[in-house]
């Protein structure tokens, strides 16, 4: 039997603006994970279980664009692969889909990785990223590969498109409560709707983009130097930039205004944006009472993250 599990992760500064090569800063979230589990089969051919989507079914009968599907047939084109043992591959996950927390690059992740071990090829992290940055172009069109690399890596990431991997250094520990709207909002269409406004009106849009690149900078200095508290404004300035790109959302202004009444740091959100998730940083003491308050604003879920 081979399995492997990989986080979740949220994007702490620097969504969207990173599509456009400015640099954003992202953590995993191992509180959420997807995990694989894979075993021999009664049944001939590869067989795939994923409980939360239910799905129970062997892989020849999915669609070929299937996301599932495709991903395990390009492990087996890399690991050379022609004719799979019969397999069963069950695949779990506790990341909400489509909500900015990873979900598909962490199951995405997981399978390569639990593949690789049934085939007995311990692929390098390396191998395991570009593969799923492979994965992530082809469903989500023009990711920049933040997601695939922090889940990858299971570091805190400093990500420019292109550039070499970095990690940065956490000075002081700070707590986040991160928020879900219960909106399920495919981050292809943000992205997608981004694209349109900056195709209209490019030096426009590369200034904001400028401005998100500068917080992002600023806030990576206060996480390595643990001045946590200049982080809060920091926060709340790059979210008045995503209202501006239009890719906040109702659900998501009221889950921040909700966390700042009720005691929050700063707050924005987090990811493609439209609906998912948002998060707030909070003094650890308050953290329970911040995700109780965003509950009662219409959170469908919260989950309490230590960054360190
Ligand atoms: O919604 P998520 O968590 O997959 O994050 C998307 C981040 C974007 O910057 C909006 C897109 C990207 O590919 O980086």
């Amino acid at each position: 039997m081979s399995k492997a599990s990989a986080p979740g992760k949220i994007i702490l500064f620097g969504e969207h603006a990173v599509v456009y090569s400015r640099p954003a800063l992202a953590v995993p979230v191992p509180k959420v994970h997807a995990d694989v589990e894979i075993t021999d089969s009664p049944n001939p051919g590869l067989w795939v279980e994923a409980p939360g989507i239910a799905l129970n079914a062997a892989l020849a009968t999915l669609a070929p664009t299937d996301a599932l599907r495709t991903v395990i047939e390009r492990v087996f084109q890399t690991l050379g692969v022609h004719t799979p043992p019969a397999l069963h591959i069950k695949i779990t996950s506790t990341i909400p889909v489509a909500s900015g927390l990873g979900s598909g690059a962490a199951v995405s992740v997981a399978l390569i990785r639990a593949l690789g071990l049934t085939f007995g090829q311990a692929l390098t992290d390396e191998q395991v990223n570009t593969l799923a940055y492979e994965i992530e172009k082809l469903h989500h069109g023009t990711p920049s590969g933040i997601d695939n690399t922090v889940i990858t890596y299971g570091k805190p990431v400093y990500f420019v498109r292109g550039q070499t991997i970095e990690t940065f250094h956490v000075g002081k520990a700070f707590t986040l409560v991160i928020g879900n709207t219960g909106v399920v909002a495919p981050t292809k269409e943000t992205v997608g709707a981004v694209r349109q406004r900056w195709q209209a009106h490019p030096t426009y849009w590369e200034k904001i983009f400028d401005q998100v690149g500068q917080i992002t900078n600023q806030a990576r200095s206060a996480i390595e130097t643990g001045e946590t508290a200049s982080l809060g404004p920091l926060m709340d300035a790059n979210h008045a930039l995503l209202q501006t790109m239009g890719v906040s959302s109702p659900e998501l202004d009221t889950l921040v205004t909700a966390a700042k009444e009720s005691g929050a740091m700063g707050a924005k959100l987090s990811g493609g944006g439209g609906g998912g998730n948002m998060i707030a940083l909070v003094e650890p003491q308050k953290a329970e009472s911040i995700a109780g308050a965003l509950e009662a604003a219409g959170a469908v879920s919260t989950i309490i993250t230590t960054i360190q």
